[in-house]
């Protein structure tokens, strides 16, 4: 999520590949999917498309092979097609089209189909995976650098050695993967449904897929909607997204005082405590936890069953605050904490119980560091070099510093691959029609003012404010929002500028309809 420094960026960075030979579309005959999570057998189809394996390669003509899913328009008026993708970078395609077709299909009122696909590095696609599963937190380390006194050198040194193992594991392909392929691919998908130009709903990493196709692809650009905007210019050119954090403890603040409106639905309301006064206990008990870990204790055992660390309970609460929908029980988890009660924080830390198809590999999360990692530009070859990078990092948020754990942006500061081709321009274009971006003031990790940059940096972007809470306009039901975007895809309107959409009630409100639990 990182910035660039070019300043025409259009004519330039377009035409590097745009005169590539494609092969001809092919038509789409779309059937049943293969084996993929889909618990409530929510009605997905399928298929495939071949396309270039390396556009960067002129002289290749290798093909690659890429899984589509589709949710079915549900109107008897059919509009066409919106593409879709989940974000991460990194999710896959087909399990994440169960969750999300029902909820952005309604929005557009059932009346056009909504597509996706496994992106390059992800399900079976150019798969980037360093470790079996059950090994992940090797790759994907989970303490902050400033948990502890050694945990920068700690962190450093496994981050070194993540980035050497996913290299070996996936040296023939790792260099294939990122947003710039992933870009045109999306193009080649238009061609193949007959699309003349792209409709694209991207959610949160996925916005910066939407991004690069319309610096690559401006005059292709339809109706385009980035919704939870990742920074694209600290995508390629930071270790880490700084941006990412800016509302992170606005969205804390918002959270804690949330409450005052609603006390009885709330554990940490008590008459004689303020709002300040509750921020710094809530601060204090975690910044404790870093060295006082809370031992689980059962009943006929003198021994701790286990601990409850610092970065367990920091994610249940950043992670907390992606969802209004789960506020009242991270705010009964913290409050059973600092009161010497586990059980709710323990239920928390609990994984649901899943039934896991067997015939459905898993997905590999390490896909985010193969496809971000490989775009992103700066390298370090020392943690003392990183030092101010991560200087800047710890300016952005008090509360969630050590949620990342830097491991990402350490991981990536000693990557092997450079995805062969990089979007290397600075998104200072003018598209076909203005993309429009959208973010919520109290998204933890894309916040508005990422959704702002991004408008501003294009040419002619168009912007909308969502004032609500979470990651994704999902998160906060807004019907101000949702007409908006109706109105967007169905009838090319946008919002008039500096409008600003309330969610339909406050967070803790009893009426409130959970869009994610
Ligand atoms: C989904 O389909 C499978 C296989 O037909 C079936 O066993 C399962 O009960 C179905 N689940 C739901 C929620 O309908
Ligand atoms: C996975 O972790 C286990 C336990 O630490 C270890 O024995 C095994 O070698 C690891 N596997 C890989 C492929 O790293
Ligand atoms: C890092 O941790 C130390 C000790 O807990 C603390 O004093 C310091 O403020 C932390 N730095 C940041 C930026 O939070
Ligand atoms: C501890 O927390 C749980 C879950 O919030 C609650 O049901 C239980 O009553 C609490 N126990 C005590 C002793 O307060
Ligand atoms: C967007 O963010 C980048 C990276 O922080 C910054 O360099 C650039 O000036 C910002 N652009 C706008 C228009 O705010």
């Amino acid at each position: 999520m990182l910035p660039i420094t070019l300043v025409f960026a259009v004519g330039v960075v377009a035409s590097k590949c745009s005169n590539l030979p494609h092969p001809p579309p092919e038509g789409l005959t779309w059937g049943s999917c293969p084996p993929t999570n889909n618990p409530d057998n929510v009605t997905i189809d399928c298929t495939t498309l071949k396309v270039l394996l390396d556009y960067a390669d002129k002289k290749s003509n290798e093909q690659l092979t890429l899984n589509l899913v589709r949710y079915p328009a549900t109107a008897e008026k059919k509009l066409g097609t919106v593409l879709t993708n989940f974000g991460g970078p990194g999710q896959e395609g087909l399990p994440n089209m169960p969750i999300y077709g029902p909820l952005l299909s309604p929005i557009l009122k059932g009346q056009y189909d909504i597509v996706s696909w496994d992106p390059r590095g992800t399900g079976q696609t150019l798969r980037f995976q360093c470790v079996p599963p059950e090994n992940i937190t090797q790759i994907l380390g989970s303490n902050g650098a400033n948990a502890s006194a050694t945990a920068a050198e700690e962190l450093w040194a496994e981050a070194a050695a993540a980035a050497e193992l996913c290299f070996t594991k996936n040296k023939d392909h790792g260099h294939l993967i990122g947003q710039a392929y992933s870009a045109r691919d999306m193009d080649r998908i238009v061609d193949a449904l007959g699309g003349d130009k792209l409709k694209y709903w991207g959610l949160s990493g996925g916005t910066v897929l939407g991004a690069v196709y319309g610096a690559l692809f401006p005059e292709r650009v339809g109706s385009v909607l980035l919704d939870g905007v990742l920074n694209a210019h600290e995508y390629y050119g930071k270790t880490g997204e700084d941006e990412s954090y800016a509302a992170a403890d606005r969205a804390v603040r918002g959270f804690l005082e949330g409450r005052l409106a609603f006390p009885d639905r709330c554990a940490f309301y008590r008459t004689d405590r303020t709002v300040d006064q509750l921020e710094v206990e809530l601060f204090n008990f975690l910044q404790n936890l870093k060295t006082n870990p809370i031992p689980i204790l059962v009943p006929g055992s003198e021994e701790p069953a286990g601990f409850l660390r610092y970065w367990d309970v920091l994610s249940i609460f950043y992670l907390g605050m992606y969802r209004p929908g789960q506020f009242i029980d991270i705010a009964t988890a913290l409050d059973g904490l600092m009161q010497g009660n586990l059980t709710a924080a323990i239920e928390a830390l609990t994984p649901a119980p899943a039934t896991p198809n067997p015939d459905v590999v898993p997905p590999a999360p390490e896909a985010i560091l193969g496809i971000r990692c490989g775009d992103k530009k700066p390298r370090g070859n020392s943690l003392d070099g990183m030092r101010p990078t991560y200087l800047d990092f710890e300016a952005t948020t008090r509360w969630f510093l050590d949620f990342w754990g830097h491991s990402n942006h350490f991981a990536c500061a000693q990557w092997k691959f450079d995805a062969s081709e990089r979007y290397e321009g600075n998104f200072n274009v003018e598209t076909t029609n203005p993309i429009l971006f959208l973010g919520n003031t109290y998204d933890p990790v894309t916040p508005f003012e990422s959704a702002k940059n991004m408008s501003e940096s294009f040419v002619n972007g168009a912007l909308l404010h969502l004032n609500g809470f979470g990651h994704l306009s999902l998160s906060d039901e807004s019907d101000c929002v949702n007409d908006a975007i109706y109105n967007f895809f169905v009838n090319g309107e946008y919002p008039e500028e500096g409008t600003i959409c309330q969610p339909n009630l406050p967070i803790f409100h009893p009426d409130r309809k959970e869009i994610f639990g």
